[in-house]
């Protein structure tokens, strides 16, 4: 679990209503692991609390000894928790660069800014689109680029909210391939998506949330023939 994201005991309560009850899961260092349920199942709130926006009623979440239930938005960031949110927010009226240059963070050095800048446009396949206004990309490439500003800092955990939603076939396959090459021995990375062809061909292994708790976790072969998933969720 070395490097990896220990959920332990989660529960969130709005007023009276439980969204996550009791949930533990644990994405280990090194993991792609896809969390997939029913709308209303808890997944956009299990991410909203590991990255401090929403507090739980009880339980932790663990990024090594740090327990990023008791630090602020900065600090969990700060620690190399990044997020892309599921509506893509670049900055329209900044160029494909610039918005880059912007991920990359007051921390690493201007010096350095023009080689890592670079090096991104290359991972997420925008190098002939550097110098174009992001509010001009398709939705596609919009979405590539913020996996790119949340790349910029080289997280230790990624987190990612239906990065395919609205996307082709085309770009869903590209987008599950630029997935796949953020994987690394020392990063979790967390994907939430409705997509199951997507999830098939980017995740480890899957957690079936239902009513805040985890109905399934392991493999997608396993959840397709898991007689409670198919109900709750596959069957529709
Ligand atoms: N801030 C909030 N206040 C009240 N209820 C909320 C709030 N955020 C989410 N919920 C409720 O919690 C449940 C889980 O929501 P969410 O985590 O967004 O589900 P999912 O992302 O799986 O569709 C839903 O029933 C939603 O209405
Ligand atoms: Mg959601």
């Amino acid at each position: 679990m070395s490097g990896g994201l220990a959920i332990d005991a989660l529960s969130v309560v709005f007023g009276r209503f439980r969204a996550l009850d009791d949930l533990s899961l644990a994405v280990d260092a090194g993991e792609v692991r896809a969390v997939i349920g029913p709308n209303g199942a808890g997944k956009t709130t299990l991410l909203d609390v590991i990255s401090g926006i929403t507090r739980p009623k009880s339980g932790r979440v663990m990024l090594g000894d740090l327990d990023l239930t008791q630090c602020a938005e900065a600090e969990i960031a700060k620690a190399g928790v990044r997020r892309k949110f599921q509506k893509p927010s670049v900055f329209p009226m900044l160029s494909v660069r610039e918005n880059l240059e912007i991920g990359c963070g007051a921390d690493l050095p201007a010096a350095a800014r023009p080689a890592r800048v670079t090096a991104l446009l290359g991972d997420v396949g925008l190098s002939a689109r550097a110098d174009v206004t992001a509010g001009r990309l398709s939705h596609g490439e919009k979405q590539w680029l913020e996996i790119g500003m949340v790349l910029a800092s080289e997280p230790r955990v990624i987190l990612l909210d239906e990065p395919v939603a609205g996307l082709s076939d085309a770009e869903t396959a590209r987008t599950a391939a630029l997935i796949q090459a953020l994987r690394r021995p020392d990063r979790a990375i967390l994907v939430i998506e409705h997509d199951m062809a997507f999830v098939e061909a980017v995740a480890d292994r899957v957690t079936v949330l239902h009513d805040g708790r985890t109905l399934y976790e392991g493999g997608m072969a396993g959840a397709r023939a898991d007689a409670r998933v198919i109900e709750v969720f596959l069957g529709r």
